[in-house]
């Protein structure tokens, strides 16, 4: 299965709903799905691929800009070694097969992580994909591979120390935006949205510092059941929280 090439552009304001500039996705709950119907761990991750390009639709079809999705954790690597293949196995079978409806749709794509530990055809093939919808300017879909937000936050310290040693960065103009333009997101507003499947209540070190002020919602199916009905539940849910970003009254978004 693979996007639908032509997808319809319904715009969301007609359905009285908020649009996220940003999303992020905690894609969770694949084991348990598989293991809810006696399949190997795997088939859950390959219904999970199913699910995230039902949410990019989704998000192209509602006019979403911007999402991020995780999909590999610094921690996974705990994972039996095989489970880690197979996962590493998706991306390239995901962008084998999906890329030209991506870029049919217009859709920018960066994987954002450590390539650390990744294997040079993976990383070659991040960079080939990357570079080929660099000029897209539909929705930007940001897949967390390798990624922890901790670990993001390490690696934007190092470069802000690198540019104050080496004289191009005083100490006290360091700032917010700082710290913001030295993360993978740079460039990208921080999400206003979280969503997590499976029931879990927890942020699991995903977008630690761009995600201060996103709305949470947890949702209780895995992942691999997600859909439209869901998404929009989630969009509603959204757009009945009151955003106030530690001041009194209500913000637009
Ligand atoms: C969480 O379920 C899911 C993952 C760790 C992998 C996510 C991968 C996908 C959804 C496939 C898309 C992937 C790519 C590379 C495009 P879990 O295994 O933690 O489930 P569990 O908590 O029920 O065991």
């Amino acid at each position: 299965m693979s996007i639908d090439p032509a997808i319809n552009h319904r715009p969301s304001p007609a359905l009285g709903l908020k649009i996220p500039r940003h999303i992020g996705v905690i894609m969770d709950g694949n084991g348990r799905w598989a293991k809810a119907r006696g399949k190997a761990r795997t088939e859950g991750h390959m219904e999970g691929v199913k699910a995230l390009r039902r949410l990019v639709e989704l998000c192209i079809s509602h006019e979403v800009p911007n999402l991020t999705v995780f999909s590999f954790s610094s921690e996974n690597w705990s994972r039996p070694k095989d489970e880690i293949n197979f996962i590493f196995g998706l991306l390239h079978r995901f962008v084998a097969s999906d890329l030209a409806t991506l870029m049919a749709n217009n859709v920018r794509i960066r994987i954002i992580g450590s390539r650390d530990g990744l294997e040079s055809s993976l990383v070659r093939l991040i960079d080939d994909v990357e570079a080929k919808t660099r000029d897209n300017t539909g929705l930007n879909l940001m897949v967390a591979f390798n990624y922890g937000g901790k670990a993001e936050i390490v690696v934007a310290t190092r470069h802000i120390a690198n540019e104050v040693a080496a004289g191009r960065l005083r100490p006290e103009d360091i700032t917010e935006a700082t710290v913001a333009a030295a993360l993978y997101t740079s460039g990208l507003p921080d999400p206003d949205l979280i969503l997590r499947t499976s029931g879990e209540q927890r942020v699991s070190n995903f977008l630690l510092w761009q995600g201060a002020y996103a709305e949470l919602v947890f949702v209780e199916e895995n992942w691999p059941d997600f859909s439209e009905a869901t998404f929009l539940a989630v969009l509603e849910e959204y757009t009945a929280r009151e955003r106030r970003f530690g001041g009194i009254e209500a913000k637009p978004r």
